[in-house]
């Protein structure tokens, strides 16, 4: 589409004169000290969901809308939780089955939500560039945050997958961290990899079959391994990712099978990482494929603490997009 080189690199198109957080578009290219903050506010916010009343008012009178041109449970519903515990108004637009089926355009869709006054878009497009170029079409007091857009960017799932490795490692500068899976067709792990270097991370791998490994991802800093044997070993993250098949042109693999016994992570291969070694997801997981049962929900399986830690990354990331946080924090009292 036309939008797909424009703007992919986020430039400055996110952040404002000051260098303040305006849209959520892409990790790559942001400061690190803007990252620490998100962390940092999310922290703050983490505490929100363990509550009796589990809001806060940074986001009273704002309306978040949630476009998902593209099918998603996680990261949709934990925005729209995310939003609400902000005491933000949400709209959740299916717009597959919606205006677009109708003929109507995006340009005309955003226009109409312009009208009803949406402070907020939260866009996950199957196009690369999607959000950047929603970002540059709408109204200057909207903010645009990309919940996954193609094969380019998640950055929310990777600030996500950071502030778990953050609860668990305490800090970054020592760490291995294995990438394993379809790296080829994942946003998710596009965004780890700018995520973890830029947060200092000395070693980032990714492993998989030559298929599924992009050409240049070298370029990105990252050591590539076709073995998972030796990709893992060592490693103190292991970030399994779904194969995403309905992005595949061809048959790029045998079978899930096949690919189990070559890429799937079992208890045996997970022994090679380090013993204190975390075990990540992004989800949905797909049991037997990547990652063996026992495995997905064992011990060393941190999956369904991303998923709640999810809120409180998307309520830091929402708040700081409206300039709300500096309110007196998440601890500001309750209405
Ligand atoms: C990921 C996505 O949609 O990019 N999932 C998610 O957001 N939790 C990864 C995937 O679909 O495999």
């Amino acid at each position: 589409m036309a939008c797909r080189m424009k703007g992919m690199h986020a430039d400055n198109l996110q952040l404002d004169a000051h260098g303040r957080l305006k849209h959520f578009l892409a990790i790559e290219g942001l400061p690190r000290a803007l990252l620490t903050q998100i962390l940092d506010n999310a922290e703050r916010f983490a505490p929100v969901g363990d509550r009796a009343v589990k809001k806060v008012p940074l986001l009273r009178g704002k309306t978040v809308a949630n476009l998902f041109f593209e099918p998603s449970t996680r990261t949709r519903t934990t925005f729209d939780l995310a939003a609400k515990r902000l005491s933000a108004d949400v709209l959740n637009l299916n717009i597959e089955a919606s205006s677009t089926k109708k003929g109507e355009s995006l340009s005309d869709t955003l226009r109409n939500l312009e009208a009803m006054q949406c402070d907020m878009f939260v866009v996950r497009h199957q196009s690369s560039g999607a959000a950047n170029f929603i970002a540059r079409q709408i109204a200057p007091h909207i903010s645009v945050i990309n919940g996954g857009d193609g094969r380019h960017e998640h950055p929310t799932q990777a600030m996500l997958d950071v502030f778990t490795i953050r609860r668990w490692k305490r800090r970054f500068d020592a760490l291995t961290v294995a990438i394993v899976g379809d790296v080829a067709h994942s946003r998710v792990a596009r965004s780890e990899i700018h995520a973890l270097r830029i947060l200092g991370v000395p070693e980032i791998r990714v492993v998989g079959p030559k298929t599924l490994i992009p050409a240049e991802v070298e370029s990105l800093g990252v050591r590539v391994f076709h073995d998972l044997e030796a990709g893992i070993k060592g490693a103190d993250v292991v970030i399994m990712l779904r194969l995403q098949q309905e992005r595949m042109q061809s048959a790029l693999l045998p079978s899930g099978h096949e690919y189990f016994r070559e890429y799937g992570l079992t208890a045996a291969r997970l022994k090679l990482a380090a013993k204190d070694a975390i075990v990540m997801h992004p989800g949905p997981i797909n049991r037997g494929v990547e990652i063996a049962s026992d495995i997905a929900d064992g011990a060393q399986s941190v999956i369904l603490q991303q998923v709640t830690f999810g809120i409180a990354v998307r309520m830091a990331v929402m708040s700081m997009v409206m300039g709300t946080q500096a309110l007196g924090g998440a601890d500001a009292e309750h209405d």
